[in-house]
């Protein structure tokens, strides 16, 4: 299993450290991204804090959530962490009431928080995990729209950006439960994406292809599938986080002004719509 650190230096992109992270900018912004602990996520928290953003960690794994912080405090950024499981959705209010008491208002919402599984067919899949899958992708990031969109309106102004996966598009042979989850949240972005056209906010959805986090690892997914998975790639290599996050980054900024229910793909010429 390829795994890197937030910190490991991404040889796919040129310049400096402190070149490699600027990225548009976000001063007066309040990002919130689920999942941020680490992996992708926090790509784009860094990428975000560091041109200006005030971030809210929202993740389960406490310890990940309070080190990602403490990296981004180092940093010189505002941010807050709050151990939060998406699919608990009381959980999820009380997070983005603490994010309004503590910032205001909230201008960027990334939808991030994943975890992948084992390899099975569809008709093997238990079903505990497809219903796990569902809960975690679309019903988690569906709470947190639920909780940013009636300030974003009232403000004239919002960025969603949800993040699911080259395999909601294509579907991956052994993972129909988690394919099937990114899809559904990728129709849940087109849907929003028309819902809010003439709101000033923009709601579009990433597909990654294969990324050096640590979630296979996380999620029990095996070297060999890992190695499968790559060799569809046709760039034949996975992303660094890095490299998602600057695209996040970019969704996410006002930047965008004409893009939303739409599919920025980033799965190395995987998919090519
Ligand atoms: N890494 C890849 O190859 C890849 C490819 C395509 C899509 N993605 C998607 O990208 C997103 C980020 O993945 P990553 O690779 O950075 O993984 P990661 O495991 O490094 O980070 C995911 C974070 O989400 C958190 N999380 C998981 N379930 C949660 C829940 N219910 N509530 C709160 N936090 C939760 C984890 O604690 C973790 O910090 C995921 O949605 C994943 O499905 C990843």
């Amino acid at each position: 299993m390829t795994t890197t650190t937030n910190d490991a230096r991404n040889e796919h992109m040129t310049g400096t450290d402190d070149e490699r992270h600027r990225g548009p900018d976000f001063s007066g912004r309040v990002a919130v991204v689920t999942g941020g602990a680490q992996g992708i996520g926090y790509a784009a928290a860094e990428i975000m804090g560091d041109g200006g953003a005030a971030l809210a960690i929202l993740d389960w794994d406490k310890d990940a959530a309070d080190r990602a912080v403490a990296s981004l405090s180092r940093r010189g950024i505002r941010a807050l962490a709050l151990h939060v499981d998406v699919t608990d959705q009381p959980s999820v209010k009380s997070a983005f009431d603490d994010i309004r008491a503590r910032f205001g208002r909230v201008d960027i919402l990334v939808n991030n928080a994943g975890v992948a599984g084992p390899n099975r067919p569809v008709w093997e899949t238990p079903p505990d995990f497809m219903r796990r899958m569902f809960e975690v992708h679309v019903m988690g990031a569906y709470h947190c729209i639920a909780e940013v969109v009636p300030g974003m309106i009232d403000v004239g102004y919002g960025r969603i950006v949800n993040v699911a996966s080259v395999a909601g598009k294509e579907g991956n042979a052994g993972g129909g439960a988690y394919s099937a989850a990114k899809a559904g949240l990728i129709a849940l972005t087109k849907s929003l994406g028309k819902e809010l056209a003439r709101k000033d906010v923009l709601a579009n959805v990433i597909t990654p292809g294969m990324v050096t986090t640590g979630i296979g690892a996380r999620s029990g997914v095996s070297d060999e599938r890992n190695q499968q998975l790559t060799a569809l790639i046709p760039m034949g290599r996975q992303a660094h986080p890095d490299e998602l996050g600057q695209l996040i980054a970019f969704v996410a900024s006002d930047r965008l002004t004409f893009t939303t229910g739409s599919v920025f793909d980033a799965s190395g010429g995987r998919a090519t719509y």
